[in-house]
């Protein structure tokens, strides 16, 4: 990948930046809506990363600017509170935020931003700037900070200075992804295992379809997801849904917080499933039937699907796929499907024709890639 943003901020400023860093979004293999339940995840950080040029400011004030927007943000980073930056900035001046009530020392900086993580498509595109900022932070400010707590500093921007109400898969994978590896997470203690993923050796590919529907209500839909998990973790006498098993679900009168439970206790089974059979290094082909498992579960229990993402697994299927889900929070967003290397061609015609059928926009399908979690790039 080129370093554009170090060009620019050379550019801007008639110096080279005191360093590069970046975080990568992050795609899930399974495990979707179990992270604020004290369960099990199983994500991988993407090639597709947000980059920060980054040098102290001369200045009393930060500037923070962004290739993918056209206005300048200006803070003070020494002193910045939750309600004082809105939009895309406020994934910036957060974790600047964040990063100080953690402890550490923050000063005034220059910052140029670019991404290439699509934007609004489920793969962590905030988490992605979250954990860039907060590496450039640490590498600006000398320090070391052991990245489960970089990931909780920028899960901390995330929830209580953007006001995004998420659990924290999404920065724990940008800081801990791996190449070849995926991050199993254990959200209830932050342990992280980094089990291997090598498709291309059994002749496999993960696709990643972004459907680009439009993302509609999905963050007021997502906190009511939590609030039916907290209803029957409560109703359940037990701390989290983690520690509630299938027959206990049943047990829950109400039929829509019922179905919810029945998803997170469900996933978090499936999640550990995927992961032994990884580990006792069974054919990856074994996992299919797990992820369409957990797309049904999706659609039918937690309902979190819309049409573009139901006709994508069907239509992924229908290509040939060994198994298909949506992942990422949902209403929106992108699919997995795992496909035989000689079928990626057929899944993706399926999906493309199937689209163009419904007169959608067509999506953007492409291979999902385990790579490296955030760090720094020059
Ligand atoms: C979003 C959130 C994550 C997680 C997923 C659903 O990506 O940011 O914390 O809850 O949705 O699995």
């Amino acid at each position: 990948m080129t370093v554009a943003a170090a060009d620019a901020f050379t550019a801007r400023h008639g110096a080279a930046p005191s360093g590069v860093w970046f975080a990568p979004g992050r795609v899930n293999l399974i495990g979707e809506h179990t992270d604020y339940n004290d369960g099990f995840v199983l994500p991988f950080a993407l090639p597709h990363r947000a980059v920060v040029a980054a040098a102290p400011a001369s200045g009393p004030v930060s500037r923070v600017r962004s290739a993918q927007e056209p206005s300048v943000a200006e803070f003070t980073a020494a002193s910045v509170v939750p309600g004082d930056v809105d939009g895309w900035a406020a994934y910036v001046a957060g974790t600047c935020w964040a990063f100080r009530e953690a402890g550490y020392p923050v000063g005034e900086v220059e910052l140029e931003l670019d991404s290439d993580v699509p934007v609004g498509a489920g793969l962590s595109s905030s988490a992605a700037v979250e954990c860039a900022v907060g590496v450039a932070l640490a590498g600006l400010a000398g320090v070391e900070v052991d990245p489960t707590e970089l990931a909780r500093i920028a899960r901390r921007a995330e929830n209580e200075f953007v006001g995004a109400p998420t659990g924290g898969m999404d920065q724990m994978a940008a800081v801990h992804g791996r190449a070849g590896r995926l991050v199993f997470l254990d959200t209830r203690d932050d342990t992280v295992e980094l089990v291997p993923f090598d498709l291309p050796a059994h002749g496999c590919t993960l696709l990643v379809i972004d459907t680009r529907a439009p993302h509609a209500h999905a963050g007021g839909e997502y906190g009511a997801r939590r609030r039916d998990c907290e209803e029957a973790a409560a109703a359940l006498g037990v701390p989290a849904l983690r520690d509630a098993s299938l027959a206990d679900v049943e047990r829950l009168a109400d039929d829509r917080v019922r179905r919810r439970a029945r998803h997170v206790v469900s996933e978090n089974e499936r999640v550990l499933e995927v992961v032994r059979r990884l580990r006792d290094a069974v054919d990856p082909r074994a996992i299919g039937p797990l992820l369409d498992a957990s797309h049904t579960s999706m659609r039918d229990d937690f309902e979190i699907t819309v049409p573009h993402v139901d006709v994508a697994v069907a239509a992924a299927r229908d290509g040939g796929a060994l198994g298909a889900r949506m992942t990422g929070g949902g209403f929106g967003g992108c699919v997995i499907a795992l496909v035989p290397a000689t079928a990626t061609a057929a899944v993706s015609a399926s999906v493309e024709r199937a689209f163009a059928d419904r007169g959608w926009t067509a999506p953007v399908v492409f291979p999902g890639t385990p790579s490296d979690g955030a760090g720094r790039l020059a």
